[in-house]
Formats: structure tokens, C-alpha cells, sequence
């Protein structure tokens, strides 16, 4: 049974007083954008500074930035980077020059529709610019409101999500989907901020997520930042924890969401799919509509990211893996809608989504 259950005036003061929500990684500051760099976190809270959009593409390709949303803000900036560099030294010609970057930028990583959501966005605010107007203001702009748009739809979601999760419910996530990923707040951590705060949820478990290690490094990291105790497991303990019983809820993001419901996600989604389905527990995937593909017909379609083998075969820089051996390493895999019980987006929750739910949820297109 999980008919939503929206928040009452006591969960709505809960979230206003207890707001579980402090930590920022993409942030324009003093004409620069700045990214907490993921990679050194736990251990270290540093923030890179970026003035131009190449450096910008490498930092999403080598990590510094990641998380769909978080991505594609990042790529964003990145052009109001690009546009301000080509502004400054091609004349009425900065246009064109633009482009070049804006190409680099949508190479960086392949799977995550929010990176080609937004930088689609940024060329149309970039089509209606004038050649001879300094397009920084303009650009910036738009840069800022998909930020702030994603933390308010993080927001939404996270009150949506929570709703149908019942008091004194344990949760189980996968990966890092939190403020760190996203704008602000998180889109799967969203739901379990909002559902932690409103006093739903009373024991929240993380995979470690090899090979990147975001649950261990980064989901924990948040958590303990805003004071929500954590339980990390391996991921081969997941099956074992949910055949206790106890875990009422998988909810997990997505990197893209094609028109027949199915959902790419980190590498283990859909292992943990069929791993609730089989135990009895729910799953639940928490994205902004920004995330949704609905140009593919199917899971079948999307790219699926293969990351060095070296990720996997080393850990922390040192090699563990005997020598000879090769590596299979898919960053993500696609998880069936037919596994789904709740998608959650800024729009609605979808019940068992099919085909005929996600087109009436996005109309023709995002
Ligand atoms: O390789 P990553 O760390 O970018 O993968 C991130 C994920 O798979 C997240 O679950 C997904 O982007 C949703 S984030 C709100």
C-alpha cells in the first residue's frame, strides 16, 4: 500500500524549522564558477575555480562535478564562460565561436540527458541574442534560474517522495543524488531529507557504490553534514538487508528516462530493482523532468557511459586487481519500468509508469 500521505501542518513546520539542506558544490562566485571537488570528499572540502568552458568539460569528465542535475548547471555555466571568452576576443563573430565550446562541453559525458537539456537551453537563450550585445548578463541569467530551478523542483519532490513513504519506514539509496549531485537538496536524498525531517523515515541505508565510491564518500559525507544518520552497506549485502524485512523503500535518481518509463541509472539500479521486487519492497525513482528523453522510445537507446578499467582494477590509486586481469566497467544500467512502483518528478508522482503515463506527464516534450 503507498497511496500518497501529503504532508500535514506539523510535517510542513518540521521541514520549515528542521531544514536538513546546507551544502552547495556548483556556485558562481565573484565571476567564476566554483565546484566543490567530489573527488577529494570525504577528506577534503575544496573548491576548484573555472574561467573558461574547456576546463569545465574536464572537470565534469574527470569527476569533479557529477550527478545529472549537477552536470548539466555546471555545463551551463560553462557556456555563460564560453560566451564571455568569445565575446571578449572574436568581436561580432563571438557566436560562432561559441559553438566550439558548446561541442566540448556536450562530449564531456555521454549518458545523462540533463547536460544536452541544459546546454539545449543556453543556445536557445544564445539564438536570441543580438551579435553586437555583451551577452554575459543575459546568459548568466539563464544560468541562475536553472539553478534555482532545480533546487525548487528537489524541493517539490522531496515533499512528493516523502508523502508516500509510511512513518517508521527504513530506506535504502544507491549512489550519491543529493545536494552534491544536483543543485541543492537532491532529488532520491530529497525525498529522504524531506522524509527524515517530517519523522517518516527512521533509519536511512547507503550503498558504498563501487567503483567511484559515492555512497561511501559522498552520500555519507552529506548526510553526516546535516545531521542524518547513515548506515552504509556493500553492495552485495543489499539482498541480505532487504530480506530482513525492514526496508520498506529503494529510492534511488536517474540519469536519463526514456518515453517507455525505463531509467538509466548508476551501475546497480537494477539489481536493486529486481532485488525489491523480489523481496516485496517498493522502488522508487526520484528525478526533475529535466531528466527525462522522451526522443527515445526506449531503455534500449540509451548511451550507456564505459569508464576506464583502471576504476575498477585500483582503489585510491593503488592497483588491488591481480595483474592480467581486464575490467568491465559501465558507469550505469537501465532498470525496466515494469520494476518501478513510484517515479517522482516536479510535475507528479507516476504510479507504475508505462508509455500512456509518461507521455500524459510531459505533454510533447520537457
Ligand atoms: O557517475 P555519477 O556519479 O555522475 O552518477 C550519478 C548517478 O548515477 C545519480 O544517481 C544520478 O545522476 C542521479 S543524481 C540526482
Amino acid at each position: 500500500m503507498y497511496a500518497p500521505q501529503p504532508f500535514g501542518c506539523r510535517e510542513r513546520l518540521l521541514m520549515t524549522l528542521l531544514d536538513h539542506d546546507r551544502i552547495r558544490a556548483v556556485v558562481w562566485r565573484d565571476g567564476s564558477l566554483e565546484l566543490l571537488d567530489q573527488r577529494r570528499l570525504p577528506q577534503c572540502e575544496a573548491f576548484l575555480r573555472f574561467n573558461e568552458a574547456p576546463a569545465v568539460a574536464q572537470a565534469i569528465r574527470n569527476m569533479v562535478v557529477r550527478g545529472a542535475p549537477a552536470i548539466g548547471i555546471a555545463a551551463a555555466y560553462g557556456v555563460v564562460l564560453a560566451a564571455r571568452h568569445a565575446f571578449a576576443t572574436h568581436g561580432d563573430d563571438w557566436q560562432a565561436a561559441v559553438r566550439g565550446d558548446l561541442q566540448c562541453l556536450a562530449a564531456a559525458r555521454p549518458t545523462a540527458v540533463n547536460l544536452f537539456w541544459a546546454l539545449a537551453r543556453m543556445q536557445r537563450c544564445l539564438d536570441a541574442l543580438a551579435p553586437n550585445v555583451d551577452p554575459l548578463l543575459a546568459l548568466l541569467a539563464e544560468a541562475d534560474a536553472i539553478l534555482a530551478e532545480d533546487i525548487a523542483a528537489n524541493r517539490r519532490m522531496g515533499e512528493l517522495g516523502a508523502g508516500l513513504i509510511d512513518a517508521g519506514s527504513a530506506v535504502l539509496t544507491h549512489c550519491n543524488t543529493g545536494s552534491l549531485a544536483t543543485g541543492g537538496f537532491g532529488t532520491a536524498l530529497g525525498v529522504i531529507r524531506a522524509g527524515w525531517t517530517a519523522g517518516r523515515i527512521e533509519a536511512v541505508f547507503a550503498d558504498e557504490t563501487r567503483p567511484w565510491l559515492q555512497g561511501a564518500r559522498l552520500t555519507a559525507w552529506e548526510l553526516t553534514q546535516d545531521d542524518i544518520p547513515v548506515t552504509l552497506l556493500a553492495e552485495g549485502a543489499a539482498a541480505h538487508l532487504l530480506r530482513q524485512g525492514r526496508v520498506r523503500w529503494v529510492i534511488v535518481g536517474a540519469d536519463r528516462i526514456t518515453a517507455d518509463g525505463s531509467v538509466a541509472n548508476k551501475i546497480g539500479t537494477y539489481g536493486l530493482a529486481i532485488l525489491a521486487r523480489y523481496h516485496g519492497v517498493k522502488f522508487m525513482v526520484v528525478a526533475p523532468s529535466s531528466t527525462v528523453d522522451m526522443a527515445l522510445a526506449s531503455g534500449d537507446e540509451i548511451p550507456i557511459e564505459q569508464r576506464a578499467a583502471d576504476e575498477l582494477l585500483s582503489v585510491g590509486g593503488a592497483r588491488v586487481a591481480a595483474d592480467g586481469a581486464g575490467a568491465w566497467n559501465p558507469s550505469f544500467d537501465v532498470t525496466p519500468a515494469a520494476l518501478i512502483d513510484a517515479l517522482v518528478t516536479e510535475r507528479g508522482v507516476v504510479l507504475q509508469p508505462d508509455r500512456a503515463k509518461m507521455q500524459a506527464l510531459m505533454g510533447d516534450g520537457v
